[in-house]
């Protein structure tokens, strides 16, 4: 019954009430032919939901990241690390970072590492003291394409912007050889003789296997990619042309 001596916004207020209630609470069926009705409607909705998801393409690289995350992530960060790691952090670590590969490596290379992997650092990895022994897992060739099309999509932020030609530029060997002494710690050809260091990666088949535009942006801010490592930072020993040119010598180490 609708209070007359109620004001008309309260009376509009009392009749929405009665309405409201009427929409929110309908009537509920217990009977069990209306139970096995909606009981069919919510499996046939499953069935359409379930169907759909079979036309949906998987993205292209899934397969590689499934096998990256069974068998490599345990020695390969593909985090972006947001602050520098500590000592111990850092010597935990079971390989190289691969949150930049696609940016890092040429591609192709990384395919066919993985199919015939040949040591890359003369050091276990972390290692001062102890000599590699290689003996990475290989894969066949159809996991590597899958694995390698995955890390290949992995870009970093830091790279910079540079062309640079590949070429044996004299300036180049000159600062790598003898001005800054980068074969301290790197193995290089020299002549018909293999020369230099184990503290960092072999540069010997640096043609196959690092992108110019990655080692111009790695020479100018190691700790971009590698935040506690050996590799010096040279960057303000370096003008533009220098380090062009070095970055060209690098280029074309077979
Ligand atoms: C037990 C740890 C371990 C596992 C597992 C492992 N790696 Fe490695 N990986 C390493 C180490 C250590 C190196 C450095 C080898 C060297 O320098 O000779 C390396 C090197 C690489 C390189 C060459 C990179 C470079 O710059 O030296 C690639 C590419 C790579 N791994 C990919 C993979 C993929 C893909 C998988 C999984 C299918 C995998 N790794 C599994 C430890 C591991
Ligand atoms: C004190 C030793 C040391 C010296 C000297 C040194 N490096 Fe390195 N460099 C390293 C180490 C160690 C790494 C590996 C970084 C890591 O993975 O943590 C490295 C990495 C690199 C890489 C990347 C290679 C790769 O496969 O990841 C390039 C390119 C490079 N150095 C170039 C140079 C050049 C050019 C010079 C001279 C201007 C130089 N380095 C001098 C220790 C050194």
């Amino acid at each position: 019954m609708i209070n007359l001596d109620k004001s008309p916004l309260l009376l509009y207020k009392d009749s929405m009430l009665i309405r409201t209630k009427k929409i929110i609470s309908p009537k509920v069926s217990s009977s069990p032919w209306v139970l096995i009705q909606s009981a069919a409607s919510v499996l046939a909705s499953l069935t359409i939901i379930f169907t759909a998801s079979l036309f949906i393409p998987a993205p292209a690289d899934a397969g590689g990241r499934d096998i990256f995350t069974a068998e490599c992530a345990t020695c390969h960060s593909i985090t972006r690390p947001t602050r520098r790691p500590t000592v111990e952090e850092a010597l935990n670590e079971k390989g190289p970072a691969m949150w930049y590969a696609g940016s890092k490596y040429k591609e192709g290379f990384i395919s066919r590492w993985l199919q015939d992997p040949k040591p890359i650092r003369g050091m276990k990895y972390n290692s001062l003291t102890e000599k590699s022994e290689g003996g990475h897992m290989a894969l066949d060739s159809k996991e590597a394409e899958e694995v390698a099309a995955y890390l290949q999509g992995l870009k970093s932020p830091d790279m910079l912007e540079v062309e640079i030609k590949p070429k044996a530029t004299v300036r180049g060997r000159f600062i790598f050889q003898k001005k800054l002494g980068c074969y301290g710690c790197h193995t290089i050809r020299r002549g018909s003789r293999i020369v230099g260091g184990l503290t960092g990666p072999t540069l010997l088949g640096t043609a196959e296997r690092l992108n110019p535009e990655w080692i111009y942006s790695y020479i100018k801010n190691p700790g971009a990619f590698t935040p506690r490592s050996p590799m010096p930072n040279y960057s303000k020993m370096l003008s533009e042309i220098k380090l062009k040119a070095l970055v060209a010598y690098i280029s074309v180490q077979k």
